[in-house]
């Protein structure tokens, strides 16, 4: 039986055991008490609300149109009362029942946030961006300018502008990957000085750091893809005292106020004169020991001033506009930095090598 008939039914029974009005209202009560104690969800509540309080179906609305209107008159005001107090009673039953079940949500929420969350690995850099930053800055406090280009060059800009002769055994020797006749993969960040030479006027200070690539098998300490940081600055008057000082203030920044650089004589097609500069082995301070084979200094980078020819495929005058120039191997400084013994680490994306740089 729905509850309606039997709310109906029981008011019946107590009607024709001669009850008054005042007791219907009081089991009406008694019933939605019964119902409200065991609503125990705020959509229990809202059913309970529907079914007693509903404008059209609701049971009082019910009531209304059964008793108040078909009542005899003299009956009428009383009925009139006793419905509106049984409504308002009803209301503020159930307005308390919403706010217990609130309260009782906040003493016991459903989720307990006192609990720490899982824990969630936080990302690092990688220990070559960490070393491109770090270089970035020392150089960017000098007022170098940093800048990125293609690592698909032309063999005018990776070559021929740099004045390598085109019939030059280092085309060879930089085991150069084709793409197709004329059209390679750079095999080092050089092809920038000409791309922003051609491009501005000096003075200019710029740092390139990008990826270059070169047809080398891979082993501990050879990638066919790693990283080079190229420098330049052109301007007037820039002698290869200012090469040396910017490339010692840089190792001293780099890896302590204690090394000690030295520069020996080398050779680029693209700078004359050419140098390479060494920086004292961190292993054993100048001594000598296995890191450096006894010889008490480590390669760091390649550098000289731009070779007038360079300067002329850019349209600049070599009387007016000197520069210097130099790449270094990012890859080999990270290493060093972070004693990496194997090249390849730092490209296998080994999350247990990667978290070691948090
Ligand atoms: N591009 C040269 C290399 O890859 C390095 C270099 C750059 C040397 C600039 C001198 C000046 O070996």
């Amino acid at each position: 039986m729905a509850i309606e008939d039997q709310v109906q039914q029981a008011l019946s029974e107590l009607l024709e055991a001669g009850a008054t009005i005042e007791e219907l209202y009081s089991s009406l009560g008694d019933t939605f008490e019964r119902e409200r104690a065991a609503s125990g969800s705020y959509e229990d509540i809202k059913v309970l609300r529907d079914r007693w309080l509903g404008r059209k179906n609701g049971l009082l609305a019910a009531t209304n149109q059964h008793w108040l209107k078909k009542a005899p008159r003299e009956l009428k005001p009383k009925i009139g009362q006793l419905q509106n107090k049984i409504k308002q009673s009803f209301e503020v039953a159930l307005a308390k029942a919403l706010k217990e079940l609130d309260e009782r949500q906040l003493a016991h929420p459903p989720i307990d946030v006192t609990l720490p969350g899982p824990e969630r690995r936080i990302g690092a850099k990688h220990p070559l961006q960490v070393t491109v930053e770090e270089i970035c800055s020392i150089f960017s406090a000098l007022g170098f300018s940093i800048a990125e280009g293609p690592e698909i060059e032309t063999f005018y800009y990776n070559f021929e502008a740099l004045n390598f002769p085109s019939d030059h055994p280092a085309v060879d020797e930089m085991d150069t990957l084709f793409i197709e006749d004329k059209v390679l993969l750079r095999t080092h960040t050089s092809p920038m000085q000409i791309r922003i030479m051609e491009s501005q006027k000096p003075p200019l200070r710029y740092l390139v750091p990008g990826k270059v690539y070169r047809h080398d098998t891979a082993d501990a300490t050879h990638s066919p893809m790693f990283h080079q940081i190229e420098g330049f600055a052109v301007d007037k008057n820039i002698t290869f005292g200012d090469l040396k000082g910017t490339l010692d203030h840089f190792a001293k920044r780099l890896f302590g106020s204690s090394i000690k650089t030295r520069f020996r004589a080398s050779f680029f097609p693209f700078t004359e004169p050419s140098a390479e500069m060494d920086v004292t082995c961190q292993g054993c301070g100048g001594g000598g020991c296995r890191v450096c084979k006894q010889t008490g200094f480590i390669e760091m980078l390649g550098c000289g001033m731009i070779d007038p020819n360079v300067l002329k495929a850019v349209k600049y005058d070599p009387e007016q506009y000197q520069g210097f120039a130099f790449g270094l191997g990012i890859d080999r400084i990270a290493m060093r930095k972070y004693e990496i013994n194997d090249i390849q680490l730092l490209y296998q994306g080994d999350i247990r090598f990667l978290r070691q740089f948090r």
